[in-house]
């Protein structure tokens, strides 16, 4: 069995916290098994890396590993997206297509913020992780899938329960085994060595000097409660590499970019650095804005052909109202938008820095990733094809091959892009 050691070097894990060795300790123990593992912690501590030790240590190391973002998949696909539909299943359904648990039979899958999927799909979910059953949408075909969950949450799941927002049986058949990374500020002893490490990885990655911390700046980071936790960390580090020409950082300049300390005057820098980060240049802007439309237009075709074959207008409303509020918008959108924009500023203030991947860059940009999948299948225009490759293939040399960070910058989930990467054999 590989030491904890040897595991925190292979997944680049920093950190010496007994907690959080004890976690990478259960992960190794229950990876040879099929046992479901439930991985909990604040967002932002590291619960990624988990199922990726489980499967590699698993003797499915050699079979496919998916990570689906539940939280990122619009609840009108989910079902699809997970199990697959068969051809005319719902409008748009053209062909027949696999889900993930078909197409990773053998393999794992991760369901990352499993607290966020509907009701109806923990019915499904439970079904597989009872007798590995599941049907596509639109079929009554039992199908049979040899699949290992690993799942995770930042959500209070018993709160969750409690609301019937989530299934208890399906919350104790997810958590047989649950494995908890603890929050940063419980581990006191690795914020520094986290600093250090993130310091020297920016310095280098921006090619200047490395920076580094006066002692009573040290303290300070100690005693910050980093709601944020290590992704915080991280971005801090680098903020400060690249805006702080004085490499020895002192307490007051650390200060500063602590939110809720005295002194922070990071919300401004905080939202410029991220509107200018998210898309390197106007072009980039452009094409996005351009698949966005297409998306739409592809919608709006759809409509339109509906119309043409059906004289029924109200039963045409009636079939496609996600398809017509999601074109149209409907009245609590613009509520939905200015709740969003409030977040995202207190996400400023916060200074929680990377944008959740999953978290929603933008409302049409998340409705649009399923019909982003299905107009691949459309006539597209090479050179918008060709702009497209473009785009991703220089945000992942940007993001050195980190599809998350990818997608994120790219503004669609890291399915879609996965998608993509496939699609075009990039
Ligand atoms: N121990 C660690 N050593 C080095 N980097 C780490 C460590 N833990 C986390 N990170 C980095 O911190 C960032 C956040 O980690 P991760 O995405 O796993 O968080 P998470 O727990 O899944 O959060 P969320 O619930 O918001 O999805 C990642 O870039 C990850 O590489
Ligand atoms: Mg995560």
């Amino acid at each position: 069995m590989e030491s904890v050691q040897a595991i925190k070097q292979r997944f680049e894990i920093i950190g010496n916290d007994v907690k959080l060795n004890r976690a990478i300790e259960k992960a190794i123990q229950v990876a040879p098994t099929d046992i479901s593992v439930l991985v909990t912690g604040e967002s932002g501590v590291g619960k990624e890396a988990i199922p990726k030790i489980i499967h590699a240590l698993s003797h499915r190391k050699h079979a496919k590993y998916i990570a689906v973002n539940c939280g990122a998949i619009p609840e009108g696909t989910i079902d699809s997206e997970l199990f697959g539909h068969e051809k005319g299943a719902f409008t748009g359904a053209t062909a027949t297509r696999s889900g993930y648990f078909e197409v990773t039979d053998g393999g794992t899958i991760f369901l990352d913020e499993v607290g966020e999927l509907p009701l109806t799909t923990q019915v499904r979910l439970l079904r597989v992780l009872e007798n590995g059953e599941f049907l596509k949408v639109g079929s009554s075909q039992v199908q049979k899938t040899n699949v290992r969950i690993v799942a995770a949450t930042n959500i209070n799941m018993f709160e969750a329960i409690k609301k019937e927002r989530f299934r208890e049986d399906l919350y104790y058949r997810l958590s047989t085994v649950e494995i908890n990374i603890p929050p940063l500020r419980d581990r006191k002893e690795d914020i520094h060595l986290l600093f250090r490490k993130f310091a020297s990885d920016f310095g280098q990655k921006y090619k200047m000097p490395t920076i580094r911390l006066e002692d009573d700046a040290v303290q300070s980071l100690l005693k910050y409660r980093w709601p944020g936790n290590i992704r915080q960390l991280r971005n801090i580090a680098e903020q400060i590499s690249v805006l702080e020409e004085q490499r020895s950082i002192s307490l007051s300049t650390l200060n500063g970019y602590l939110p809720n300390s005295s002194g922070s005057n990071l919300p401004a820098v905080i939202k410029q650095e991220r509107k200018e980060s998210e898309f390197s240049n106007e072009r980039e802007i452009l094409y996005k804005v351009l698949f966005d439309m297409k998306g739409d237009l592809n919608d709006l075709k759809k409509l339109t052909l509906e119309l043409l074959k059906n004289n029924d207008t109200e039963k045409v409303q009636e079939e496609n109202e996600n398809l017509i509020r999601k074109i149209y918008g409907k009245e609590e959108d613009e509520e939905e938008f200015t709740d969003q924009e409030e977040q995202n500023n207190e996400a400023a203030v916060l200074s929680l820095p990377e944008p959740k991947i999953e978290g929603t860059p933008n409302k049409s940009v998340q409705d649009d990733k399923y019909h982003f999948a299905e107009e691949i299948e459309e006539e597209e225009t090479l050179s918008l094809h060709e702009k497209e490759i473009e785009l991703i293939k220089k945000s992942l040399e940007r993001n050195k091959g980190k599809r998350k960070a990818a997608a994120a910058e790219l503004g669609i989930s890291e399915r879609t892009l996965y998608r993509k990467i496939k699609q075009y054999n990039l």
